[in-house]
């Protein structure tokens, strides 16, 4: 009997190491879907459901939404996928999470990416987002066709509430506190590779080259 196509990938990094970036380019070419808990907590909040009302606050103020919420909300997303190889964005981001993922889901493998705190900082500044999609801009280094306006819907775009520097500088100590140490959870388990650098346009290349090698035992490409 054939293989299972199936690959299961997690992408951890502190806000702005480029998480959204990277994921959305591992998802194109190597066809997975790509879930960002961010996006999804973010869709929730402007349709302003049950779970979207709750996440607000915590969200606006660069805090960890609480684990139920967010596991709640992932789990029924991975339940919609379950013949399709995916890639998480943002989840797990504590223990607690890692844990309940992992008594559900065995993750193949997970990549940490590393950028240093000054170059984050620096980048979040100038992010425009597209609220509806996730698609993301920077005023110098992914300008839109148009200032303002996203390049497919011609949506005004918004700089997200979170990315004010003071509650970058929360989300960065959070990152830390809680999310760095699941690194150790995963390099127990021997599937974590860390990737350092300071930018996207460099790191994707070697995590590219690093898959490309990785998938085809899992079945992919896909
Ligand atoms: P989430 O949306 O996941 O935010 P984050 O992890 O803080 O990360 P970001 O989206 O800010 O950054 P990124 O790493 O995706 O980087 P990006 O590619 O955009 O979460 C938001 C909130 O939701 C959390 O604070 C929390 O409240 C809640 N939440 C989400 N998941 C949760 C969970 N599991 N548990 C509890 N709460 C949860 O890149 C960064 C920027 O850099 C871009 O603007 C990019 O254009 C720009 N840039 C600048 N220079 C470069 C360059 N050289 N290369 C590439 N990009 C560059
Ligand atoms: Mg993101």
């Amino acid at each position: 009997m054939a293989a299972p196509r199936m690959f299961k990938l997690c992408l951890l990094g502190a806000p702005g190491s480029g998480k959204g970036t990277i994921a959305s380019r591992i998802a194109r070419d190597f066809k997975l879907k790509h879930l960002a808990s961010g996006d999804l907590l973010r869709a929730q909040v402007l349709s302003k459901t049950e779970l979207g009302n709750s996440a607000n606050q915590f969200m606006q103020a660069g805090k960890l939404v609480p684990d139920e919420l967010v596991v709640g909300l992932m789990l029924a997303e991975l339940t919609k996928v379950r013949t399709t190889p995916w890639i998480l964005d943002g989840f797990p981001r504590t223990r607690e999470q890692a844990e309940v993922l992992h008594k559900e889901e065995k993750l193949d493998f997970v990549v940490s990416l590393e950028v240093p705190d000054d170059v984050i900082i620096d980048r979040i500044k100038g992010r425009w987002t597209h609220l509806p999609s996730g698609r993301i801009y920077h005023t110098e280094f992914k300008p839109p066709e148009v200032p303002g306006k996203d390049d497919i819907t011609g949506d005004d775009l918004v700089q997200r509430e979170d990315d004010k520097p003071e509650s970058v500088r929360k989300r960065l100590e959070m990152y830390r506190a809680k999310t760095h140490p699941l690194k150790e959870f995963y390099d127990v388990l021997g599937i974590l590779r860390v990737f350092h650098g300071t930018e996207s346009n460099v790191i994707y290349p070697r995590v590219h080259n690093f898959l490309k090698d990785l998938i085809p035992a899992y079945g992919g490409p896909f």
